[in-house]
This record gives C-alpha cells, structure tokens and sequence, in this order.
C-alpha cells in the first residue's frame, strides 16, 4: 500500500487545531458578503496570494483581519462544520480545538455567540459524523492579565462544554509566567491547561509553563531541543508535544521539512503528535501534514502509526475510548 493510502486511510486524532485557522478564503467571502463586511483583498485568488508569512506575527496580523468577519452564531457554526466535513473525509475521530474568544469579544461580538456556535457544530458532528470532541478557550498572550481574567469569568458559564485552557498569539515578549495568575485559577476552577511554547520562543518559556502554569501538554515545544534538561524531563514524564509540521515550515520555524525536528524527537523519546494548527493558512489539513513530514524524512509504516497512537494517547479521550484506536 502508498503511504499517501496508508495515511489515509488510518483513524486520526488531532489536538492542536485552531477554529479561526480553518477560514477557507471561498467561506470568508461568503460570509463577508451575507454580513456586508468589506476584505482587503478583491478575490479568493488575492487573498491566498497574501498568504506568504516570515515569521508567526506576520501570520496572525492576516489571521485576526480574516476573524473579523464572523459575526453571528450560524457563521461559527458553519466556520466549525466546515472544518469537521474537512477531516472527516480524512479519517479524523477525535478532535481537540482552540477557540481564540478575546479575538471576538473584543470587536463586541459575545461571549454566548462564539461559543455557542462553535459548540453546536461539534455537537453535530460527533451526531452525524462520529468525531468525538474537546473544546480548549485560549487566552492571547498578547493581551493583559486583566483581560485574561474576564475572558476566564466569561467561561465559567460554558464550564460544560469547555475541557481546558490555552495560550497562543504573539509569544516573544509574553513570556508563560506572565499568565501564572489566571492558569492557576482555571485549574482551580477544574480546567485542564495547555500553552503554546517554545514555537518561536526560547526553551525557558517551556519550563515556565511546565513549572508555572502546570500545563498537561506543550503546544509545539520545538525549541525543547536546545535545552537537554528539558527534553530529559519532557521524556520522563511523557509530556505530550503537539507539533504542526506545515504551520513551522510556513512560519519559518524550519527552512525546510527535511530540517523538521519529530523525527529526532521521537529518538529522544519524546511524546510527539502531529496536527494542522491553522490548516486554511498553511496549505494542509491532518493528511498533508503527515504525508509532508513522512516524504521529507521518509517516515515508515511503523512510525507513522506511532505517530498516530501517540495522539490518542495524549489526548483528553477516556481510556475506554482511546483503546479502540491504541
Ligand atoms: N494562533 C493561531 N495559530 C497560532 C500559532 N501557530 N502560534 C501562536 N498563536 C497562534
Ligand atoms: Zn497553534
């Protein structure tokens, strides 16, 4: 069998996915033009041109531009459904995704809107497709403790549909312990964290959210590598790293996929799972972020389905379900 066949066809889980990273140009200008919102740009084939990024800030002035058309519940709802039709067709069963709130509820779009819509297409698709689901609210770094906060308050309401916490945006400069306050109270209030670090910033940033937010797994944690203490103890304790091949050779987090770390990491004996990040931007979904890594490091079978075992291990799936797919 192909190995594009064989990754096709074995069941997927994906845990580092962000639903705003899923607005396909064709969806944007839809909705853009039911919600008479104007785009920068006049075409699909205009805006996909801007998709050329040097680094993560460059990617996430084009990726907050790009939210600012979702309004209402149903564009939620069908920003969601879309992606889940997405991965279906790839064999994905199990999804665990961030929503960004702070990046609506700061142009007055509410708290109840964004996440009930999102919440209602997961819903629907665990009913009609079969993909079970977490949902994980992620604070933006580069906003204030304050704002953190009220974002943490505005998700006590939602404590039923929302599993855990993250942080994400612009990470040099915002440094984890920066959020140590509210990650401590969302523990408190029963959420499990997660953060993204190490993607573009430097190896302490992975200790600080290991020893200061108590995060269960470390979003990308790429640049674990520079510090051998660390990858020791990321190793010792099966910290789960959730990487996102496409989105590091698109930021320039690697030149090249052959430069691509997962494989040396694996060496190391890291927990290492392979996901899209923000699939509409980086050109791939699950399917080509596997297949890209497995061509450029000429991955085999064996490791492609340690790849895929080691996503149901880590995610938040109880272990009855993860055995049918371990
Ligand atoms: N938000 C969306 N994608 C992100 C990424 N790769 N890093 C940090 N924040 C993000
Ligand atoms: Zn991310």
């Amino acid at each position: 069998m192909s190995i594009e066949k064989f990754i096709e066809g074995i069941p997927k889980a994906e845990l580092h996915l962000h639903i705003e990273g899923t607005f396909e140009p064709e969806l944007m200008f839809e909705i853009a033009k039911r919600n008479n919102i104007k785009i920068k740009y006049s075409t699909v084939t205009e805006l996909k041109n801007a998709y050329k990024f040097n680094n993560l800030q460059e990617f996430l002035d084009i990726y907050y531009a790009g939210a600012n058309v979702l309004i209402h519940e149903n564009d939620f709802y069908d920003l969601t459904w879309s992606y889940l039709n997405k991965v279906h067709e790839q064999n994905v069963k199990h999804v665990e995704i961030f929503f960004d709130p702070q990046t609506h509820t700061d142009r007055g779009i509410s708290f109840d809107t964004v996440i009930t819509g999102i919440y209602k297409a997961l819903e629907d698709g665990k009913e009609k497709l079969g993909i079970t689901f977490r949902l994980i609210m992620s604070f933006l770094r580069h906003l204030d403790e304050a704002s953190a906060f009220k974002t943490l308050e505005q998700g006590l309401a939602y404590k039923k549909w929302i599993s855990g916490v993250g942080l994400d945006s612009s990470e040099i400069g915002n440094p984890p312990s920066k959020f140590e306050r509210v990650f401590a109270k969302s523990i408190e209030e029963g959420f499990i964290t997660v953060a993204h670090a190490g993607e573009e910033g430097p190896a302490e940033y992975i200790w600080e959210a290991l020893d200061l937010l108590n995060v269960k797994r470390i979003d990308h944690g790429n640049r674990c590598l520079d510090d051998h203490k660390l990858v020791d103890r990321l190793a010792t304790q099966q910290i789960p790293l959730t990487l996102c091949p496409l989105s590091n050779l698109e930021l320039k987090v690697v030149t090249d996929l052959k430069d691509h770390p997962i494989v040396k990491m694996m060496d190391k004996n890291l927990l290492v799972t392979v996901n899209s990040d923000d699939p509409a931007y980086f050109g791939g979904y699950m399917n080509e972020n596997y297949l890209g890594i497995a061509k450029a490091l000429n991955l085999s079978k064996r490791q492609i389905t340690e790849l895929v075992k080691n996503s149901f291990n880590a995610s938040w799936l109880p272990d009855t379900e993860k055995e049918k797919y371990i």
